[in-house]
């Protein structure tokens, strides 16, 4: 049977799995850097997380959900985000009763969303993103936005264009659908029938909408700044004045209105376009929100937080050949010189792993030189040989597959052996005798 991937999903294996890790790895440093820390919520979660989190008028509700009813006649749904789940959790177990205000959490993990498979959009992608929950500040929502301008540099994505708006508060927002609601009330018959929907239940989400028809009508909709209340305007114009007066580069865009319902004030999407010119959509966006813990009867806190797409990451650090390099490297590749010393062979990798050393095993023995030619491809430090004279003898033989010098050492000696090896290669030139062979930071050096 000719089966394969699932549609709009897709495998991550080779260069490209490493990429994954190493940007994964990074983010989550740098958010533990910013005091952030890990959580992980299930995959699975009831459907009412979503409907009554992010919202009956988002498309991701109204359409993508990979819902169904499971064995026990309950609705499931595999998560289409992270942030209702993580307000769920930390409701749950009472996260906010015990830890100081803000609560700052990140996670990582896949998210399902049955849309349109394209370039960058795909049914099953990772997100990384964060939450600070629990106050209410533009410094709460500069603070993510650092961390993710931080994160987006330190992976090599120099020119990342921040686009900022505010939705408001609840005032804004009411004025703002009661004039918005005046201005489609003349053209919705003619507009699509999702805009149609979205008339009655969010008219801010029509301006969303993706209908090349629509477009002209939405293009003069009223603009959301024209309709800030003082405070929203106040909050955001300290939004802006932080950002500046750290450096960070911002376009206000007052079409940015985000496409799921529990936004409020603060809204922001990054951008980065590669040299290959292709439109991969946000890398990542977020915004503030007021009401959703209490959506799951949590205290009424707000948050703020932002999450990214790592496939669309990974792309454009592919297309600018951005992708960390890192290359699968091995210390030690035994080589059994016959099949009946392959047991011999597992065992010694096993004794070096146990003691922290990278080791694979040849469990196919060919010729000598094949096997040697196995060890380059797999970038291994050593070759450790083990043949009818050495098994006798309870030694092996090891090569350095750089010098090429090789020597017969016990078996019992070995782990010693490769650990003086190991120490005397990285040890500094200068004689100080610490262990820095590039860049030397030891205090004799810095004395210098
Ligand atoms: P979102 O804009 O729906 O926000 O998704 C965040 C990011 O996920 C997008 O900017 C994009 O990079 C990536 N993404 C979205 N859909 C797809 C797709 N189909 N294929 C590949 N990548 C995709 C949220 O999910 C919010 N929970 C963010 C947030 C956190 N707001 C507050 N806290």
């Amino acid at each position: 049977m000719d089966v394969k991937n699932v549609k709009g999903t897709h495998d991550v294996y080779g260069e490209e799995a490493n990429a994954y890790m190493e940007v994964e790895n990074l983010m989550s440093h740098i958010a533990e850097l910013f005091a952030f820390r890990n959580v992980r919520p299930p995959v699975l979660e009831y459907s009412e997380v979503f409907t009554r989190g992010v919202g009956e008028s988002s498309d991701i509700v109204r359409k993508e959900m990979y819902t169904f009813t499971d064995k026990g006649d309950r609705s499931c749904t595999l998560r289409p985000e992270f942030t209702a789940c993580i307000m769920r959790l930390v409701t749950q177990n009472k996260l906010y009763a015990t830890n100081e205000l803000p609560l700052k959490y990140y996670y990582c993990g896949p998210v399902f969303r049955y849309e349109r498979p394209q370039l960058g959009r795909y049914r099953q992608f990772n997100q990384f993103g964060v939450e600070s929950i629990g106050v209410n500040s533009a410094s709460a929502d500069v603070e993510t936005i650092v961390l993710a301008y931080t994160i987006l540099q330190s992976i090599g994505l120099e020119n990342v264009t921040i686009k900022l708006n505010s939705l408001g508060d609840e005032e804004t927002r009411n004025n703002y659908r009661e004039a918005l609601k005046q201005y489609f009330a003349k053209y919705i018959e003619d507009m699509c029938p999702d805009c149609q929907s979205r008339f009655e239940l969010n008219p801010l989400r029509i301006l969303d909408c993706k209908v090349e028809d629509d477009k002209k009508y939405i293009q003069n909709a009223p603009r959301i700044a024209d309709y800030l209340s003082k405070n929203s305007k106040e909050r955001f114009d300290e939004v802006k004045a932080l950002l500046s007066a750290l450096s960070i580069p911002f376009e206000v865009d007052d079409s940015l209105v985000r496409g799921l319902d529990y936004y409020s004030e603060t809204v922001y999407e990054f951008h980065y376009t590669s040299q290959k010119g292709l439109n991969y959509g946000a890398v990542g966006a977020g915004g503030h929100y007021g009401n959703l813990m209490k959506e799951f009867n949590g205290p009424d806190y707000p948050g703020v937080g932002f999450s990214f797409g790592i496939e669309r990451i990974v792309s454009v650090l592919t297309d600018d050949d951005l992708l960390p390099d890192v290359s699968n490297s091995l210390t030690a590749y035994v080589m059994p010189m016959d099949k009946s010393y392959v047991n011999s062979a597992l065992m010694i990798a096993s004794m070096l792993r146990v003691e922290g050393y990278s080791v694979d095993l040849c469990y196919e023995p060919s010729k000598l030189g094949s096997m040697f030619k196995k060890a380059e491809k797999k970038n291994s430090k050593y070759a450790i040989i083990i043949g009818e004279n050495e098994l006798e003898s309870s030694t092996v033989v090891i090569k350095n597959m750089n010098t090429q010098v090789q020597e017969t050492v016990k078996i019992d000696n070995l782990v010693d052996y490769l650990d003086e090896l190991e120490s005397s290669d990285h040890e500094c030139d200068c004689g100080c005798g610490c262990h820095e062979d590039h860049e030397c930071h030891c205090h004799e050096h810095k004395e210098k």
